[in-house]
């Protein structure tokens, strides 16, 4: 009983300590768990990709952004909901993750995906081109989240939408307080909202110019 409460108690210190650290430095999910990242949460239907991308309103021919992709949980389906006349750009900061997707796309005959590694916020995004954006359990891995979320406003077209999903059991969880403050202050604004506190899904709209 004594050991399994130093070894909780050590792991919760562990996680905590790695959320703050990531606040100053990029400390991404490291490649050699994507088999855990890669598992459609059994316990909160909202993280599931199938239920995100149902939110998004993800149509064929659409220009997706999937920042933070991971090995690609919602790369694919993204990629198979659009079709051959769209086109997903799957972003992470870690190759490891990028080919984890890309050997996957491969294998399912997805010719759609374009794959950029880069952290968000670094500025590697055309801008305006882009009808949906993704960011699942992805925010509070960024350092600078106000840079990235301002860069992916500007990938958007006028009237784009994006789709911020955060669930309690990932170390980097970021509130909905939290994620609505930083959406709002780099000029979204405010769609839906599905989940609870637990876990949820918050959609923003970049409005429309003029
Ligand atoms: C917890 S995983 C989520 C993967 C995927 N979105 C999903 O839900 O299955 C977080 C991913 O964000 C990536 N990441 C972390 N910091 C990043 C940054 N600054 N820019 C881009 N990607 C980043 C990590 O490499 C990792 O692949």
């Amino acid at each position: 009983m004594y050991t399994t409460i130093v070894i909780l108690a050590f792991l919760a210190a562990f996680l905590i300590a790695w959320r703050f650290a990531s606040r100053r430095e990029s400390l991404p999910c490291p490649v050699w768990l994507r088999w855990l990242v890669e598992i459609d949460n059994p316990f909160t239907r909202i993280s599931r990709a199938a239920v995100i991308i149902e939110h998004l309103d993800v149509h064929p021919g659409m220009a997706v952004l999937d920042v933070g992709c991971g090995p690609g949980r919602l790369t694919l389906p993204l990629a198979k909901r659009v079709g051959s006349n769209g086109r997903i750009v799957a972003v992470d900061i870690q190759a490891g993750m990028l080919n984890a997707a890309k050997v996957k796309a491969e294998k399912a005959g997805l010719a759609n995906i374009q794959y950029v590694q880069a952290g968000a916020g670094e500025g590697k995004l055309d801008k305006n081109c882009f009808d949906r954006a993704i960011l699942v359990t992805v925010l509070g891995e960024i350092p600078d989240r106000e840079s990235a979320l301002k860069e992916i406003f500007g990938a958007l077209k006028p009237g784009g939408v994006l789709s911020i999903t955060e669930i309690v059991f990932d170390p980097h969880y970021q509130s909905q307080r939290t994620v609505r403050r930083l959406a709002i202050q780099s000029g979204f604004i405010e769609k839906d909202h599905f989940g609870n506190v637990a876990a949820f899904t918050l959609n923003f709209v970049k409005p429309a110019a003029g």
